[in-house]
């Protein structure tokens, strides 16, 4: 009976994920809460055939070069920046990711960063927690109102549309997008409106970043960029951290020419815990928990064992983000 393929997982994942794969391959799990050390995963992933990834992992030209036998980069994630994905596909390796299941859980934190970054969440649960709250004031603590406001999406893809959806069905918001494509199919079901960027950030009262990290997008959101908002507006990103230039932020939101922020993806992350944006009493941040629930991190897992037991058998994998690589 021939070997069953080695497997290295770069960290703990959800069970059903190792129970699905346990079956077909040796899998090593790197037992630590940290994401090993680059020189330790390169050596783990010498013999492999098999790599179930996160995006804490750098797959780059050289990981990739030092590991021969690789077949199959499984990402545990729908985003795959942490992958050089033209080093994979010139080297024959396939790789996955888990597209669909984490869209309505990082949809649902885009939402509530805008409502707690509106509504003052942090700074005011802080005061309360501190022994700022002395009397129910009249003044105190007043942010913005979604309802009937102008939602700005930059980048209608999965996750823009099903907050695009929510706030407009449910808080009667109008929606503008930008996006490289134009969707027909949101502009009538949403009465949304495709508009270039400028006019996008200079019309919404909350702009929500949705798109993928590439050389186009990086580094996106600047000074000139937020001069352009609202000083009402609120401004979150749930995508990736290098999409916002963080000092730009920090001096919109230091100077008050935005009103407030909601971060659940920084650059780097964590931030140095003295970092500005943590300390600005309008900007709240999460650790990178959009896909943060019981059942979507399940689903993740189960996805991302199917792509790679599909990978290691040369089968179709469920969602391969270099499909010209082909099945071997
Ligand atoms: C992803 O999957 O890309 C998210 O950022 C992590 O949940």
């Amino acid at each position: 009976m021939p070997a069953k393929p080695r497997v290295f997982v770069s960290r703990r994942i959800p069970a059903v994920g190792l129970d699905l794969i346990a079956p077909h391959c040796e899998a090593e799990v790197w037992p630590d809460p940290l994401p090993p050390p680059d020189a330790v995963l390169r050596d783990k992933v010498r013999d492999c055939e098999g790599l179930i990834s996160l995006l804490t992992d750098k797959i780059d030209a050289s990981l990739l070069h030092a590991a021969a036998k690789l077949k199959v980069v499984s990402n545990f994630a729908v985003g795959f920046n942490n992958v050089d994905l033209g080093a994979a596909t010139k080297r024959g390796v396939r790789v996955g990711n888990t597209p669909g299941v984490l869209t309505e859980a990082t949809a649902d934190i885009a939402i509530t960063l805008m409502f707690a970054a509106a509504r003052r969440l942090g700074e005011s649960t802080q005061d309360a927690r501190e022994g700022r709250w002395k009397t129910w004031d009249p003044l105190g603590w007043l942010g913005q109102d979604l309802a009937g406001r102008t939602l700005g999406i930059v980048g209608m893809g999965r996750i823009g549309y099903s907050v695009a959806k929510k706030l407009h069905h449910g808080w009667g918001m109008k929606v503008l997008y930008t996006d490289q494509v134009s969707r027909a199919d949101v502009e009538k079901e949403l009465k949304a409106n495709k508009v270039e960027l400028d006019a996008l950030l200079k019309e919404s009262d909350f702009v929500s970043v949705h798109a993928d990290l590439n050389p186009q997008t990086k580094g996106l959101f600047g000074r000139s960029q937020f001069a352009q908002m609202k000083p009402t507006a609120v401004f979150v990103n749930t995508a990736r951290g290098p999409i916002v230039q963080q000092q730009a932020l920090a001096e919109a939101l230091r100077k008050k020419t935005i009103f407030a922020a909601g971060l659940d993806v920084t650059d780097p992350e964590p931030l140095p815990p003295d970092h500005e944006l943590l300390h600005l009493p309008n900007c709240v941040v999460a650790p990178h928990i959009a896909s943060a629930t019981v059942h979507t991190r399940n689903e993740m897992a189960r996805i991302c064992a199917e792509n790679l037991i599909a990978g290691l058998s040369g089968k179709p994998m469920p969602s391969c983000v270099n499909p010209e690589v082909g099945e071997q």
